[in-house]
């Protein structure tokens, strides 16, 4: 028990509704990969969260069957390890649904209406009076992903820290009405503000597939470079000489969230750093042809290598079946254990229960 208290485990994932995008990479898969190589913990779960993807894709089940594999090579091709990470199927540990189920208990109807994530969802969707009582109650779920693998650490975007709180109050009413068998777990944000929420080329809030904003981390070269020459800039910026206006500029807010100093020495010399480069801009006679070209050159230097792995793994898809099957295996005997635990701790192991099996032949006198 001690031991387990000190062990640092993180879990995460991705609902699989469609190809993973450079947002998920600087919002969240970059991080990832790096905790992962930190060494810093003892065990990481990367989760395709099928099931909750279900929640709301009801109408279209196939597209989530066929996007598991897609999410599964964006994780692979930007570095998650399944030497080092464990990468699962929800649906395939039928556990989770058992802990959700109890779970429900320690929750209210009301509580579940106030979280600000589901609410918005619930607009967005036009959901109104239609909504599907699992899509409803997911952050309850969200709760089982999270504790069946007594997470420590869960590494998400900002729109995911309500469904984190609700976790703890599950945690902590759980611990509290039977035993402390679940672990309360922390959000870990991306620190720099700029890669929190990246919006979409059309500098629109969010990329979002159906937006059709989004630069994906399998684009071609050319589909990228067309993407970001075709970006949303400064539309009072007409001419070079103007004075450009960097807010609501997504080039320079994807700059903010991609750009590191080293990039000017290789592909902008003139300019010592991002600082310069805004002034420039600001006070005109830079063009954002100029800015769209350097964005470009950064974004396929990064993206170059995560396309190359990708296109080596799509050669052997079984295997990577294999390794989400060989995952989801050992992720099953982690959450059985502390599924386990939990029927211990609620007193629901009647068959383990030799004081309560004596206890109740006493009763009746035999
Ligand atoms: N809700 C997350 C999303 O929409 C996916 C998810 C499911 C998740 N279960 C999780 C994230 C557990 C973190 C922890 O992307």
């Amino acid at each position: 028990m001690e031991n387990q208290r000190t062990e640092k485990i993180i879990l995460t994932g991705d609902r699989p509704t469609g190809r993973l995008h450079v947002g998920h990479y600087i919002g969240s898969l970059q991080r990832r990969v790096e905790l992962q190589n930190s060494g810093e913990y003892q065990k990481i779960f990367i989760m395709v969260a099928d099931a909750q993807a279900l929640t709301d894709n009801i109408e279209n089940p196939e597209k989530v069957r066929q996007n598991i594999i897609e999410v599964a090579l964006d994780y692979i091709s930007c570095g998650l390890d399944p030497e080092k990470s464990t990468l699962l199927i929800q649906s395939q540990i039928p556990e989770l649904c058992e802990l959700t189920f109890y779970y429900m208990d320690l929750v209210t109807v009301a509580r579940l209406q106030r979280n600000p994530t589901v609410k918005s969802e619930i607009q967005m969707r036009n959901f109104e009076s239609s909504i599907p009582v699992g899509f409803f109650t997911y952050p309850i779920s969200q709760a089982a992903d999270i504790t069946a693998f007594k997470a420590t650490t869960v590494p998400v975007g900002d729109d995911q820290l309500p469904m984190i709180e609700q976790t703890r109050e599950i945690v902590h009413k759980f611990n509290t009405v039977y035993a402390p068998v679940l672990v309360e777990p922390a959000a870990l944000l991306q620190e720099r503000e700029a890669c929190r929420r990246l919006p979409g080329i059309d500098g629109k809030a969010k990329m979002s597939k159906s937006l059709g904003n989004c630069i994906y981390l399998a684009d071609t070269a050319d589909e990228v470079r067309t993407k970001i020459m075709s970006m949303f800039t400064d539309p009072l910026h007409l001419q070079v000489s103007d004075p450009g206006h960097l807010e609501g500029n997504t080039v320079f807010t994807y700059l903010d969230a991609f750009c590191r100093e080293e990039h000017f020495g290789r592909y902008l010399p003139d300019y010592a750093n991002l600082d310069e480069l805004k002034a420039h801009y600001q006070r005109g006679g830079l063009g954002d042809v100029k800015v769209k070209k350097f964005l470009n050159q950064i974004m396929q230097e990064l993206l170059e290598p995560i396309r190359t792995r990708r296109k080596e793994m799509e050669k052997d898809i079984p295997a990577l079946y294999d390794i989400l099957r060989k995952g989801s295996e050992e992720a099953r005997e982690v959450a059985a254990q502390t599924l386990a635990e939990v029927k211990s701790a609620m007193r629901i192991n009647y068959f383990e229960d030799a004081e309560l099996i004596r206890a109740q032949k006493e009763k009746y006198g035999a």
